[in-house]
């Protein structure tokens, strides 16, 4: 990518919904407790949306943040993509509808379907974008309510899961700054491990559908921590070597948040110290394709990044799918 226009991050902002769903609060729902979900996953709080908020709302909001950051506005926009498994509805695109209300007039708007990766994956597509030159300024945003497609009387899957938004603006940025390399992948045999089965052109929703539960998620939890694990250090290595870098040069580490385990995991392996790495999954657990720019985001507001600082996003998610992308802040 060293020839290349260099594009990087120029705003940023985030939005969680009021609500916040504790651990405490689960206990009167499912036969749980605050102690097996705080040393199993290190969550104890999630927000979740208010009965009159969808997607594009949460996205809406982040998006302005991320816009005024940038000093632009709508109209500064030719591209928008946003990354989510919980569409408005399933067309038209969340990405459309967000167009609409920021005053985007005319930009390229689509939604981006790779689960909790769909981050890193909106990041590297705008940027392929922006480099070719048919595009300047793209909005990416990852979003999501898991709140709407989680069973609140399924204990192995309610309490992992939370609702948010993160935005980026990714646009041209002085010489020696931005994105240097991306990793995507996927692993399709493993779809069925993390899955919503209802709903689409397989099994339309339908009065069996929704009696047998199969419009919510589906996790092999076990299979899906193992490949998690992996991924999040194979990933990590090849896009430092695509990038021509070495775990030394990492600055700050922006993981997926799902499990406090599978950060520590990775951590562990790639042997960066605390200091370096991002965790804010006990706030808001899993906000798969708003994980990670609500992590980004947040570090950037709490100053945890400078400059000229290297920051290694990485993630993992259904389909089976991973990203992972070094961006010079
Ligand atoms: N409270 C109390 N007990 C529970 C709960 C709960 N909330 N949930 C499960 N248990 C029980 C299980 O029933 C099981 O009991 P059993 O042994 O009697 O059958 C026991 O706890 C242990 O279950 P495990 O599955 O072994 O627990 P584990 O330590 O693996 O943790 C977890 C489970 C947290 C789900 C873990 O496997 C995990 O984090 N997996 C990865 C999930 C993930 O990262 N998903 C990301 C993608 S999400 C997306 O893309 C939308």
């Amino acid at each position: 990518m060293n020839n290349l226009r260099p594009v990087g991050v120029i705003g940023t902002g985030k939005y969680v919904p009021e609500k916040i769903l504790t651990n405490s609060d689960l206990e009167k729902m499912v036969d749980t407790n605050d102690e097996w979900i705080v040393s199993r996953t290190g969550i104890k709080e999630r927000h979740i949306a208010a009965p009159d908020q969808a997607t594009s709302d949460l996205a809406y909001e982040a998006a302005l943040k991320a816009l005024e950051s940038a000093g632009m506005t709508g109209s500064d926009l030719d591209l928008i993509i946003v990354a989510t498994i919980t569409p408005d509805s399933a067309f038209p695109s969340t990405a459309c509808i967000l167009q609409d209300k920021l005053g985007a007039k005319g930009a390229a708007a689509f939604d981006l379907s790779a689960a909790c990766s769909g981050f890193v994956y909106g990041l590297a597509t705008a940027t392929s974008f922006i480099q070719s030159g048919m595009y300047n300024n793209a909005l990416v945003i990852g979003a999501d309510c898991l709140s709407r497609i989680t069973d609140y009387t399924d204990r192995n899957t309610c309490v992992l899961f939370g609702d948010g938004a993160g935005a980026v603006i990714v646009g041209e940025v002085p010489e020696g700054r931005g994105f240097k390399a991306f990793d995507l992948g996927a692993e399709g045999a493993g779809g069925s491990l993390l899955q919503i089965e209802g709903g689409g052109s397989r099994l339309p929703a339908s009065a069996e559908t929704v009696e047998n539960k199969k419009h919510y998620i589906y996790m092999n939890g076990r299979e899906v921590f193992k490949f998690a694990v992996r991924v999040m250090g194979t990933a990590t290595i090849e896009v430092l070597r695509k990038a021509g870098m070495d775990r030394s040069d990492v600055d700050l580490f922006v993981p997926h948040q799902a499990n406090v385990r599978i950060i520590q995991s990775a951590m562990q392996r790639l042997e960066l110290p605390e200091e370096k790495v991002v965790v804010n999954v006990h706030k808001y657990a899993n906000t798969s394709a708003a994980s990670i720019p609500l992590a980004l985001v947040e570090a950037a507001e709490e100053g945890r990044m400078k400059a000229g600082d290297t920051v290694l996003m990485v993630g993992f998610g259904g389909g089976l799918t991973w990203g992972a992308s070094v961006l010079v802040w």
